[in-house]
């Protein structure tokens, strides 16, 4: 039987078993493949996306225990404010080297964002700290994200919520 689960706005129906992990239906099923396999195990953050605005590591995550949870992936950060502002930082500060573990540092920057419009820099490094960069741009993840907590970008995106 299919597994229903809403992405980015739209039911989609998965024809697989419900515990195969999320980032292989996106990927392999629904040819999503902005969300990136890192290590398969919940170890380096290359598979984060969102169910219901909170970073899930999609490697770990059955797609039968998602049920009416809403999943959000790196293909529609760009469709809320908060997802632009975070892309266009991350162009401003030149935030990328070979690019693999952008899209779940973006997914991670977005959750924390949400959750927290204006972390302090201990709170970044813990929401990050999940996420493995072995281009090491640390420095510039973390000028990214600051740079859009402090333009309230995200605290204006609560209020309205
Ligand atoms: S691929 Fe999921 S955390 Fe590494
Ligand atoms: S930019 Fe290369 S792994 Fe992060």
């Amino acid at each position: 039987m299919a597994v229903k689960v809403k992405i980015n706005g739209e039911v989609r129906e998965i024809d697989a078993p419900e515990e195969m992990p999320l980032l292989w239906a996106l990927r392999q099923e629904l040819g999503m493949v902005g969300t990136k396999f890192g290590c398969g195990k919940a170890l380096c953050g290359a598979c984060t996306v969102h169910v219901d605005g909170v970073a899930m590591r999609s490697c770990s995550t059955p797609i039968g225990s998602i049920g009416e949870g809403e999943v959000t992936t790196i293909e529609a950060l760009g469709q809320t404010e908060l997802g632009r502002a975070l892309q266009d930082a991350w162009l401003e500060e030149d935030v990328m080297q070979c690019g693999y573990c952008q899209a779940g540092q973006l997914m991670s920057a977005t959750a924390l964002l949400l959750r927290n419009p204006e972390p302090s820099a201990r709170q970044i490094d813990a929401a990050m700290s999940g996420n493995i960069c072995r281009c090491a741009c640390y420095t510039r993840i973390k000028s990214a994200i600051t740079q859009v907590a402090e333009s309230g970008v995200a605290k204006k995106g609560k209020a309205n919520a």
